[in-house]
């Protein structure tokens, strides 16, 4: 994957966390989806006064890039403003994983650190359309 589109992605995880909705856990998230065509699809978590509705980033992400008629992901970027890079939560590598189970994962932060990986990594042994 090209270098430049992957840079490009993380811009667009950064500004999508702009717009973030969190009042009550003050802890801000972007993510960004390319598909392989080259197209971006921006997301950032709306939480809920009910907690347990809250959408995070990559799910806003993925269900943006589905609801425009993409069906494969071939990467995301996560972006949160802390000093260390976070790894998608088990329900967005699930929700991930239907649409690119051989996705790269990229998270940056405002420090340093990043985390450069795969899903298949992340969620070895998964459970995917092919096991129905
Ligand atoms: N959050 C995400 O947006 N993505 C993740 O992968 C982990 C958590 C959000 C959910 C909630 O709004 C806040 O971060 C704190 O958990």
């Amino acid at each position: 994957m090209n270098p430049l589109s992957i840079a490009a992605l993380e811009q667009t995880a950064q500004r999508a966390a702009e717009h973030a909705y969190a009042p009550y856990s003050k802890y801000p998230v972007g993510a960004a989806v390319l598909a392989p065509d080259g197209t971006q699809y921006s997301g950032c978590n709306v939480e809920n006064a009910s907690f347990g509705l809250t959408n995070c980033a990559e799910r806003t992400a993925v269900f943006k890039a589905v609801a425009a008629g993409h069906r494969q992901i071939a990467c995301v970027a996560i972006y949160t403003p802390t000093p260390e890079p976070a790894a998608p939560c088990g329900a967005c590598r699930q929700v991930l994983r239907e649409f690119g189970p051989d996705m790269k994962v990229v998270s940056v932060c405002d420090g340093d650190g990043r985390i450069e990986t795969t899903l298949s990594a992340l969620l070895p042994n998964s459970f995917g359309p092919e096991s129905l």
